[in-house]
């Protein structure tokens, strides 16, 4: 593993595309901006912003600066003068992404800067931009020779050039395998990082460590042991002012193609050969390549879709999605998708997978639980205890925390049980606060790291997954929308959700 230092020699231009936009607002550039107070980029390091808004490079500097008040930087000792300089020394470039002069002036901009920078200079373009513009822009690119092909031994004399890919990518598994094809046709596998920010957050990495660095989970880690597990990305949140984005992109493409799935991969894949990013990939694909295709009956049973109407999340009133500014009246687009997902291997065969995503849920909750098997046989109270099963929780967000619920004795003269959770909150146990998952991967793809970007194959065979969903649903009647209200769990509640025999169809949902 590399330091989390940069490592790069000379300097580094990092363009980002689509930058007036919410992502890099409220992540990227906070996120350089967090990694410079740190001191954790290059010396020379500077950042252009691109996109077709009308901004002038001041006009974007204080919009990066309106950004920091609302992210942890500054902290209460407000933005410092050395994050100032920073901000100070970002340019703006107003452009079209299909433009041949202004990517043309981008690239004067460039090696303007280039020319006062220590040699090598390196190239990062991140491409915040939508799935069907990028190739186009990459295209552009590679033409002007602003990015050019780079074999990795080459990067230490003359520089790296890379390309950061922001998800969805594809919209589609034809237009992933498209996308990827084409990239491939510009550049090197190792110039290319697909982002699924999930993959670097503390707890969703320390799920390898968990698995793989204790001698007791593996065991229990199978069919044998497990009874289901449960993979939930909720929301409190609506879509914000995303409207234009979510409308044609919906919960399944927006968080279940893609982190979701991330998180099943690194739970149930088999034991990697090492940590590398080629044998990691390797496995996550393997086990996303076993996840049972869903047949019709599946598609109707197992799969269910929801969007939330009008109501009250968190205390406060809070309009339906229909009424959300940018959103048709009559649009079917779903903000609620859940999947009772089967893997067709030896290890899983038999244990139901709930996967679920959705906005203006109860509360924000990404977490993955295990439900063990019950004991095989009840020698405290028989059938009847009524305890809950040994669950273990690796919870993501709102807390980086793992427990375990055990059944355990209640102190007194009776044989009196009671369930009770072997709680690891990583706040209590670990000073210090976690790198946000965009720093980390911004610092990795400046260091040449790609342990924890997605893999070109894993995203195809995803896309592989809810393509069919997609398909059904574009077939199918419309559904009957609204069928949740904000606070709820989505159209259909607890118990229900997780039981085995039943036929979500026929469950009778709605507000
Ligand atoms: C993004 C989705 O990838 O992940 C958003 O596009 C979603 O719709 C977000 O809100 C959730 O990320 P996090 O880190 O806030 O859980």
């Amino acid at each position: 593993m590399i330091d989390r230092i940069h490592n790069s020699p000379g300097g580094c231009v990092m363009v980002v595309f689509g930058a007036s936009g919410d992502l890099a607002s409220t992540k990227i550039a906070p996120a350089l901006c967090s990694l410079r107070t740190q001191d954790l980029l290059p010396e020379s390091f500077r950042l252009i912003g691109y996109a077709r808004s009308d901004f002038t490079t001041d006009s974007f500097r204080e919009r990066i600066r309106q950004s920091l008040e609302d992210s942890r930087i500054p902290d209460s000792a407000g933005i410092s003068p050395r994050l100032q300089e920073f901000i100070d020394t970002i340019l703006y470039c107003r452009g079209d992404y299909d433009n041949a002069g202004d990517l043309e002036r981008l690239a004067a901009m460039v090696t303007g800067l280039e020319r006062e920078m220590p040699e090598p200079h390196n190239r990062l373009f991140y491409c915040a931009v939508p799935p069907q513009v990028v190739m186009g822009l990459v295209e552009s690119l590679c033409d002007i020779e602003l990015l050019q092909r780079r074999q990795a031994g080459e990067e230490a004399a003359r520089g790296f050039h890379r390309v950061l890919l922001e998800k969805p990518f594809g919209s589609s598994y034809a237009t992933a395998c498209e996308l990827n094809d084409g990239l491939r046709q510009h550049m090197e596998t190792g110039q290319i990082y697909r982002m699924d920010h999930y993959l670097a957050k503390e707890t969703v990495q320390n799920i390898m460590v968990l698995r793989f660095a204790n001698a007791i989970f593996e065991p229990v880690w199978n069919n044998r042991y497990v009874k289901n597990v449960h993979v939930t990305v909720a929301e409190s949140d609506g879509i914000g002012d995303r409207a234009k984005y979510f409308e044609s992109s919906g919960a399944l493409r927006d968080v279940m193609q893609n982190h979701v799935l991330q998180l099943l991969a690194l739970f149930a894949m088999e034991p990697p050969v090492s940590t590398g990013a080629a044998a990691v990939r390797a496995e996550k694909a393997k086990l996303l390549g076993a996840l049972a295709p869903l047949s019709d009956e599946d598609l109707r049973c197992s799969v269910i879709r929801g969007q939330y109407g009008p109501g009250f999340s968190q205390g406060e009133k809070v309009p339906g999605y229909r009424q959300e500014g940018g959103v048709a009246a009559d649009s079917c687009t779903e903000t609620f998708a859940a999947v009772r997902a089967r893997i067709n291997n030896w290890r899983w065969s038999g244990v139901p997978f709930y996967l679920s995503t959705g906005k203006r849920l109860a509360r924000k909750l990404t977490e993955v639980a295990v439900e063990f098997k019950d004991v095989p046989h009840k020698l405290f109270g028989g059938e009847k205890t009524g305890l809950e099963p040994n669950m273990l929780v690796i919870q993501v967000q709102p807390e980086e925390r793992v427990s375990m619920r055990i059944t355990t004795k209640v102190p007194g003269f009776g044989m009196k049980l009671s369930t009770a959770d072997m709680d690891l909150p990583y706040s209590a146990r670990f000073t210090g606060q976690s790198p946000e998952a965009y720093e980390r991967l911004l610092l990795d793809a400046i260091n040449g790291d790609p342990s924890l970007f997605a893999g070109s194959e894993e995203i195809e065979l995803s896309w592989k997954y809810v393509d069919p969903i997609l398909e059904f649903w574009q077939k199918g009647p419309k559904p009957a929308f609204p069928n949740y209200s904000p606070g709820a769990w989505g159209p259909i509640e607890g118990k229900d959700f997780f039981r085995e025999d039943v036929c979500y169809a026929e469950l009778k949902t709605g507000i």
